[in-house]
């Protein structure tokens, strides 16, 4: 094949794949197939330079990084919406539209209001060639370069002409927005404060590898073509926006008439919180272009739509006291008690505070009125000092631990007061719920009420007593049945076969997470392995730095811990993790191949790349040291070489199973 045909084989192959994965959700092959394929075209047009072309899969990577962002003009405005903040603003603007339209029958499409930022991409004979924030509406910033590292929009479309440009919004979603702070705690830099904000910070970093990493979507909800719209209604151009290969919001509906409206914004609202991205309200469009032209443009914003905002999940109430609640790291965390307040259909009266410099600046006392405000099922927080208290009361950190009398230290340059004494209740029974909880080691039932009294009665002083339970002392607990008490040991019993990346997030090792658990294991193998591993070793691990290494290496360090996994290893959990061979860093890591004779679908230098790229290395001849020989078609001396030294002889098909 020559590469000019392989290179776009290879092309329209990955961005198959890249369709299927980030506007589709519906992957055919994993990460390592996905990956092979890019590194084999990345290889070839190294090899040719002249073929590479912008649009190409391999651009996406994340190039220089730049020294400001130019300032561009939008082909045309990109307006704003007005808002409805109620059903009787919403109503309004219904009326308002049906006066204009002078009683023509007409119907609204209904989309979810994504909270992120506004994005205008442009395409010149179906080529990616632009991306524009929204700035002042008039003037955006050029983020080419960034946005062409996000996979939801294509650098291509197949079948188009003309000038195209495609609005939508770039977000983080949940996952994407914990997964990045969670790797700044790792960093020591500041957390972002919501999804919306680390979706503005990662489009307008100045190296593109940065948003790159941050795995941004973009959602399209707008078609123009030469500046106008193209099709007869709105409903249209989204399905029209999906056939070229854009994530289009798929929770979008025609409606007939106010009241199909209501009931779509009613039931968003009550299912928000369930989306994998942040979301502030509904969008109203006028479904019909010919309506939209007629109803036309205020100064601000079209006339033929609308944002319907969601209640803000904000309220205004007083901190009647502060406490500190111990954690399971014995930190002590300031929890604001708050006068009880109902923030979007739910009572709420307590809200964190997270450290005491947090208090600090934003100068608050006890008796204040403040501004909290809840998202998702996380507990609300304090955003501000809205009034001052007459009679307000400082909040100050209790020198002696509220639960069990120990100490209280804070060490210097850590934000978080501890209680030292590793015994304490508090920590115990935090230590526990956390082991327990959901996506750990899963022990359905084990909740606060039980935890609570096991650690009151003495029965569990560590994690591991836990599976030295019977059914006959947790059904002799308060509001215990004997089923549901038979239920908590079975579960107990299952965990002992949760995963060992399960079981090392489950251990609460500081900035030990579940993603950093899965990396250790797979490093490793096994806890034996990582308990043995100095500073340096562990950090071998993907994603671990000297500060995760240090923490893991001080926790078994400690004789208690070290006690403490020497009785989970009694109790039988699992200590051990396969690796799938291709997900091991450097699978072939010490391995010399040599290849021979013609192979069935990898070129010579294919497969040389795969093999080095896994870790291995390709020799040139033949000899006792060489691990593999990989025999094609028409194989000559070097075959017969390797049967002499008793050289083991493989085919293509084994090697790319070894590649896997
Ligand atoms: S349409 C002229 N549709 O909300 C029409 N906007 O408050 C312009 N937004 O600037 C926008 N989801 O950033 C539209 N489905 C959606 C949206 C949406 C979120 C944002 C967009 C816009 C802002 C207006």
């Amino acid at each position: 094949m020559n590469a000019l045909v392989e290179i776009q084989h290879l092309r329209e192959t990955l961005r198959r794949h890249e369709h299927l994965y980030y506007v589709l959700d519906q992957p055919e092959i994993d990460d390592a197939e996905y990956d092979a394929l890019m590194r084999r075209l990345l290889a070839l047009e190294e090899k040719n330079p002249a073929l590479v072309t912008p649009d190409s899969p391999t651009q996406r990577v994340g190039g220089k990084p730049r020294e400001g962002f130019a300032k561009v003009s939008h082909s045309a405005r990109m307006l704003s919406l007005d808002n409805a903040l109620n059903e009787g603003e919403l109503r309004a603007f219904d009326e308002r539209v049906r006066d204009l339209l002078r009683g023509a029958s007409f119907r609204y499409v209904a989309e979810l209001k994504l909270d992120g930022l506004s994005l205008a991409v442009q395409y010149q004979l179906g080529q990616f060639r632009r991306a524009v924030t929204r700035g002042d509406g008039m003037v955006g910033e050029d983020v080419t370069e960034n946005a062409r590292t996000i996979r939801s929009i294509p650098l291509l479309i197949q079948g188009t002409s003309g000038d195209l440009e495609v609005r939508g919004e770039t977000l983080l979603n949940r996952r994407a927005f914990e997964r990045l702070n969670e790797e700044r705690d790792r960093q020591e830099l500041p957390r972002f404060a919501n999804p919306r904000n680390a979706a503005a910070g990662s489009l307008r970093v100045l190296e593109p590898a940065v948003t790159a990493s941050r795995r941004l979507d973009f959602y399209a909800y707008l078609l123009l073509v030469n500046g106008s719209p193209v099709f007869d209604s709105h409903w249209e151009s989204l399905d029209e926006l999906e056939r070229m290969g854009f994530r289009v919001n798929r929770h979008r509906r025609l409606c007939q008439d106010l009241d199909e409206l209501f009931a779509f914004c009613a039931e968003w609202d009550a299912h928000r919180d369930e989306l994998p991205y942040e979301i502030d309200g509904v969008v109203v469009k006028v479904d019909s272009t010919a309506q939209q032209l007629a109803l036309g443009y205020t100064a601000k914003a079209p006339r033929w739509a609308i944002a319907f905002k969601y209640a803000p999940k904000r309220a205004v109430t007083v901190v009647e006291d502060i406490s500190a609640q111990v954690g399971r790291t014995g930190a002590l965390t300031p929890v604001a008690h708050l006068r009880p307040v109902v923030v979007s259909g739910v009572t709420v009266s307590r809200a964190t505070l997270h450290n005491e410099d947090e208090i600090a600046r934003m100068g608050l006392a006890i008796g204040d009125t403040v501004i909290i405000e809840r998202s998702g099922d996380v507990i609300p927080k304090v955003l501000r000092v809205e009034a001052k208290g007459t009679g307000r009361r400082e909040f100050r950190m209790p020198s002696l631990c509220p639960v069990c009398g120990g100490a209280v230290v804070r060490a210097e340059g850590e934000a978080a007061s501890r209680c030292i004494n590793t015994n304490c209740p508090a920590r115990l029974k935090e230590s526990i719920l956390h082991f327990a909880s959901r996506g750990v080691m899963n022990i359905d039932g084990v909740g606060e009420v039980l935890v609570e009294q096991l650690v009151e009665k003495g029965l569990v002083r560590s994690v591991a007593d836990l599976y030295d339970l019977t059914a006959e002392q947790v059904a002799a607990l308060d509001r215990m049945a004997e089923k549901s008490a038979a239920n908590v040991i079975q579960n107990i019993d299952a965990s002992r076969k949760a995963p060992l990346p399960r079981l090392l997030a489950a251990l609460g090792i500081r900035f030990v997470g579940a993603r950093t658990a899965v990396l250790l294991a797979e490093q490793f193998g096994s806890i034996g392995a990582i308990m043995a591993a100095d500073v340096e070793t562990l950090q071998q691990a993907e994603e671990v730095g000297p500060k995760v290494a240090l923490s893991v290496r001080e926790f078994f360090a400690e004789p208690a811990n070290r006690e403490l996994v020497e009785r989970l290893r009694a109790a039988g959990l699992t200590f051990t993790h396969e690796v799938p061979v291709r997900r091991r860093e450097g699978a072939l890591k010490g391995m010399t191949f040599v290849l021979t004779g013609t192979l069935p679908t990898l070129s010579r230098e294919v497969a040389a790349e795969r093999i080095e790229s896994a870790g291995g290395k390709v020799g040139a001849s033949v000899s006792r040291k060489t691990r593999f020989v990989v025999a094609g078609e028409d194989a000559g001396s070097k075959l017969e070489k390797a049967r002499a030294l008793g050289v083991e002889v493989i085919g293509e098909e084994q090697l790319l199973e070894l590649l896997r």
